[in-house]
Order: structure tokens, then sequence, then C-alpha cells
């Protein structure tokens, strides 16, 4: 894979994630889906599969569309008891396996069916990996009458709050990409943020990290948890 491409990388890391999932899945059971260009890859893969599993739940209107074009059923979420894996993308991943995401905006549906799935897996190409998150700017979905309120508060922490033009979520809310955090304490803050008044959701996966990350990169696919 010596020269591959970024998308080459999330194809790769998407095929192994497959690889990983598949002893797990039985005849009745739900995946769990997520969001973005990483998360698609995971979707064209998985319907390579898909007489392998029942159905899919989806963390957006655009993964359930992309399951639909492949033929997969996708259920509601209240309908059913149990989603065996969840796989998703992430915009940062530290050495803790505390994610960013959200670049999508789909991150308060990504939670909820992570939160449902017994397992949770990651799927990235190497340029996600950092140190300490907060460069990608934290994407906060907000009600809308809050958005201001929400700002000024984050502005207390040390954020600046930009409202993502033009943008309202699957949940018919806004959201604030929050530059200059430093987010050092991920599970903290995660836990702070989503006590303003008007937060929805936050885009810190910490307090549910995912057990594994699966990283592309140029020499082949390496395995974080
Ligand atoms: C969607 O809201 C996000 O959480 C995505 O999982 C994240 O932005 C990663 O997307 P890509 O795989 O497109 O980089």
């Amino acid at each position: 894979m010596a020269g591959a491409s970024q998308d080459e990388l999330k194809r790769l890391v998407a095929q192994a994630a497959l690889e990983m999932v598949v002893p797990w899945l039985t005849p009745g059971c739900i995946v769990g889906v997520g969001t973005g260009s990483t998360a698609d890859c995971f979707i064209d893969a998985l319907a390579t599969v898909k007489a392998k599993f029942e159905a899919a739940v989806s963390s957006s209107d655009a993964s359930t569309l992309r399951l639909q074009s492949h033929g997969i059923p996708v259920r509601d979420l209240n309908a059913i008891e149990e989603v065996a894996v969840y796989v998703d993308g992430a915009d940062e991943v530290n050495p803790e396996r505390a994610l960013v995401k959200g670049g999508g905006g789909a991150l308060t549906r990504e939670k909820i069916v992570a939160a449902s799935a017994e397992r949770f897996v990651c799927i990235v190409d190497q340029s996600k990996l950092v140190d300490v998150l907060g460069a990608f700017p934290l994407p906060v979905e907000v009600i809308p009458m809050a958005r201001r309120l929400v700002a000024k508060e984050l502005a207390r922490l040390g954020g600046n709050a930009v409202p993502r033009a033009g943008f309202v979520t699957d949940n018919g809310n806004h959201i604030l990409d929050v530059h200059g955090l430093a987010i050092d304490e991920p599970a903290a803050l995660e836990t702070r943020l989503n006590n303003i008044a008007g937060v929805v959701e936050n885009g810190i996966f910490a307090n549910a990290a995912p057990q594994k990350v699966l990283v592309g990169t140029p020499t082949g696919v390496r395995l974080i948890g």
C-alpha cells in the first residue's frame, strides 16, 4: 500500500473492520452504522455479507439511504433489542481511544447508536491520529434558540464557537464548531459541555470510547485496543 491515497486507506480499514465483525454476525442480528466517508466504505463492504445479518440501524439519513441502496434493511432503534456492533469513523483519535466526531454533523445519533451497541469499532486513516484532541474544531449540536447562550458559555471555557453556516442536523438543530478548546481531559469536558442548557450533545466520545480502533496506514492496518 506504499503511496496509498487517503481514500484507499479508508477502503482498506473498512475491509479490515468487516473482517473483524463478520464472526460476530448472526442471522438475526443488527449492525449499527456510522456516518461519513469512511463509514460509507464500511457500508459498501457490509453489503457483500448482507446475508449474514438481519438489518442495520443507522446514525443519519445519508447512511440510511446508502444502506437501502444496497438492499440492506434499516430498522428503527426503538424497535430492536440489541445492536451487535457499531462501526464508525472519527475526526480525531487520541492514544486512549477518545474521539472527536461530528464533522458530518451526525454526532448525536452516532452517540446514541454507539451507546446502544455491544461493541464499538472505530475506523480511521492515519491522518486522524493525534496526541491531544482539539485541533479539529469540536462540533456541538444545540437547540437553535440556545445558540448564543451556548456560544457564551463555551467562550468562558476558552472556546470560540462558530455556527456551521447553512447546516441543520437530521434532528432539526444547529451545530457550533468550537475552536481553541484544550481537550486535556476529554471525559470531563464531554460531561461538562452536556450540562450547558441548550446543548443536545457534543462530539467528544470519551466516556464511552470505542473498544477497538482500526487505523489504515500505508504499511497495513494497525489495531489500537
Ligand atoms: C460524522 O458526523 C462524523 O462523526 C464522522 O464520523 C467523521 O466526521 C469522520 O468522517 P470521515 O470518515 O468522512 O472523515
